[in-house]
């Protein structure tokens, strides 16, 4: 990838780099995806996304649960810390799981550290209003807070399903205080998941934080994409709002098959493939014509 000024002024990236980065107020959108292991770590990195998301969607694309409501801050530190240990100069999000942020500030506030002491850089969580005095306590520990409102997957018992959110002027109209009141409580962007763009766009422009959209339309100020909907990994899911840029799903299992029948016809492994003994040591073992001696190692 060549040099650009957008990634002159975008490396390494902090909580505070991203807070400004308004596209209203000029700046490039901004780029999230998931991860959740080095190796994914690594390919967003040396794509240049601007943040990489550990997100509890892990839970359902890596885990293989159903939902999100599964996962535990140990799992999402482990996670965490795998991403991390890729050194991505994107800006590394931990998302607390379910239950980690609802009981009390002060158990809030540890596990918020957890994350970052994994290495994350920023921590993620869901809900507006309800969620504000957990958004200050974290704040107030000096770890920056990602606001997420719209569809909230922990919420899928209570919402009754993974729905579209905000369809009502009550709804939108909620949508946009809650999105002020986490840009007040301190928030440094808000995720807006499947809204109405309409209603996206009012949220963007009443808050002076970026807005980074996932089923959200075109008006936000990022958006962020689940790695296993953007390489095409994940079959049993397809999102309305997430575009497929690789079949990585298929070509694994194609990649997967091609080894099996190799292995069932004989040719794998090949002798390139294969340790051989030298010449002097096969034959003091009297295995005269082991293998050709231009294979040996
Ligand atoms: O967990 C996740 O992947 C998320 C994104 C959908 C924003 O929260």
């Amino acid at each position: 990838m060549g040099s650009t000024g957008a990634d002159a002024c975008r490396r390494p990236l902090t909580a505070p780099v991203i807070r400004d980065r308004k596209v209203a107020n000029g700046a490039d959108r901004l780029v999230m995806v998931t991860a959740y292991d080095a190796p994914g770590s690594r390919a967003a990195d040396a794509a240049g996304v601007d943040m990489i998301l550990v997100g509890d969607s892990l839970a359902m694309v890596v885990l293989g649960y159903d939902d999100t409501l599964q996962v535990t801050v140990a799992d999402m530190a482990h996670h965490t810390a795998a991403v991390a240990r890729a050194r991505p100069s994107a800006l590394v999000v931990g998302d607390l799981p379910w239950m980690s942020y609802h009981v009390d500030r002060a158990e809030t506030v540890r596990n918020a550290a957890a994350l970052v002491r994994a290495g994350a850089g920023a921590v993620k969580l869901e809900g507006g209003r309800k969620r504000l005095a957990m958004v200050e306590a974290i704040v107030d520990a000096e770890i920056p807070v990602m606001g997420h409102i719209g569809l909230t997957p922990q919420s899928v018992r209570s919402l009754g399903g993974f729905k579209v959110q905000g369809r009502t002027s009550e709804g939108a109209v909620q949508l946009v205080s809650a999105a002020k009141a986490l840009a007040h409580a301190g928030a440094f962007a808000i995720v807006l998941e499947a809204i109405p763009d309409e209603v996206a766009r009012m949220v963007t422009d009443a808050v002076d934080v970026p807005t980074i959209g996932i089923g959200a339309g075109p008006h936000c100020d990022g958006q962020v994409l689940v790695y296993h909907d953007v390489l095409g990994i994940e079959e049993r899911i397809r999102p309305k709002f997430s575009r497929r840029y690789a079949e990585q799903g298929a070509d694994a299992t194609d990649a997967l098959s091609r080894f099996a029948a190799d292995v069932r016809r004989g040719a794998f492994p090949g002798p390139e493939e294969t340790y051989h003994l030298s010449a002097e040591v096969a034959e003091t073992l009297g295995l005269y014509g082991a293998a050709p001696s231009a294979e040996r190692i």
